[in-house]
């Protein structure tokens, strides 16, 4: 394991049943979860997707038609609902960690391993380049570094946090692999 990944996890914790990938916009959890899924041979579900898939509307629409609040709240429900299922790795939105309801839901569960990627600002601007239309919390850029800040103190509450701006997609899956079963 790299020297500053550091794996908060107790070690007298059943093993897990379903890991659970945050961190801001564009820093992978779904390329990362997908094939972090194929490799522990488990299903894999992105909360956006899931949302998308059930209301029958684009996150983006979403937001336009209900606001942010609304979204939350959805969204919270969604991942109570998604956290029943096992041998599951879950892609959360970036925004998802700043309900202390959905933090302490995931955190309180011992058999859920909180995973954060964690990306600085200057990733995730050059690799959300043109999605604007698709993801409405970047068309706020007066407000996007302090979502940053205020964002990854809940972040780093994680049980892991892997820094992912260096890394490939394989890269992370493989200090996380590493990390769960040392
Ligand atoms: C959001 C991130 C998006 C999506 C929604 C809000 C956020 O997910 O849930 O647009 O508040 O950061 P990704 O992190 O997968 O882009």
């Amino acid at each position: 394991m790299s020297a500053n990944v550091n794996y908060r996890a107790p070690v007298l914790l059943p093993p897990p049943r379903r890991i659970v990938l945050t961190g801001f916009m564009g820093a992978g959890k779904t390329t990362v979860g997908l094939l972090l899924a194929k490799r522990l041979h488990w299903r894999f579900q992105d909360v956006d997707a899931y949302i998308e898939a059930t209301t029958g509307s684009t996150i983006a629409q979403l937001f336009e038609a209900h606001g942010e609040a609304w979204f939350r709240q959805l969204e919270h429900e969604t991942i109570c609902e998604l956290l029943g299922w096992n041998s599951v790795v879950l892609a959360l939105g970036g925004g998802a960690m700043e309900d202390s309801r959905t933090r302490k839901l995931i955190l309180s569960a011992a058999t859920t391993r909180l995973i954060h990627l964690e990306v600085t600002l200057e990733t995730v601007l050059r690799r959300c380049a043109g999605t604007e239309s698709v993801r409405p919390i970047l068309r706020d850029r007066e407000h996007l570094q302090e979502r940053f800040e205020r964002r990854m103190t809940h972040y780093r509450e994680s049980h892991l946090s892997v820094p992912v701006d260096r890394l490939s997609p394989v890269g992370v899956v493989d200090t996380i692999y590493a990390a769960l079963t040392e």
